[in-house]
């Protein structure tokens, strides 16, 4: 059995990546790599082909996280099919996957903090145009968010 989770922010150059290497990670670790598919986009078309945020890197690499291989691709209305699992970043991003979502589709469109809900806190905060201490709350917010959504997937194995 694989599932495959879609991680969508609006850029894919600071949040979903980041996601998609945090989440990756805990996969890793549990030894789930062969039953669970791990990619990330964006909803916007700004940033296609390039590699994650400068900042975002760098925050990322201070805690062992290598986002240097990523590359920004659009989201589409294949990954509707291709994926069980889409999850949003923010509700932005939730309202454009739910507008573009084909009839028919069985997809899984959740809010990625829906599984962090002892966080209290129900959006990853865009860090594009902020300081950089929110890259480092990114990065906790989407570490918790990992342990949920790694806890609720186990269940689907
Ligand atoms: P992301 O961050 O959605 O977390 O990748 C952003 C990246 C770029 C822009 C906005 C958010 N932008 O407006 O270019």
């Amino acid at each position: 059995m694989t599932l495959s989770v879609l991680f969508v922010c609006l850029g894919n150059i600071c949040r979903s990546p980041t996601a998609e290497v945090v989440f990756r990670d805990r996969v890793r670790a549990a030894g789930l790599e062969e039953h669970i598919v791990i990619d990330s986009a964006g909803t916007g078309d700004w940033h296609i082909g390039r590699a994650p945020d400068p900042r975002t890197q760098e925050a990322a690499a201070s805690r062992g996280y290598d986002m240097s291989g990523l590359r920004a691709r659009q989201v589409g209305v294949a990954d509707f099919d291709k994926f069980d699992v889409l999850l949003a970043m923010d509700d932005a991003n939730l309202a454009d996957l739910q507008a573009m979502q084909p009839a028919g589709s069985n997809v899984v469109l959740k809010r990625f903090l829906d599984y962090a809900p002892q966080s209290g806190i129900r959006e990853v905060p865009d860090p594009y145009y902020g300081g950089e201490d929110g890259f480092a709350r990114v990065l906790n917010l989407v570490e918790e968010g990992a342990e949920g959504l790694l806890e609720a997937l186990r269940e689907r194995l």
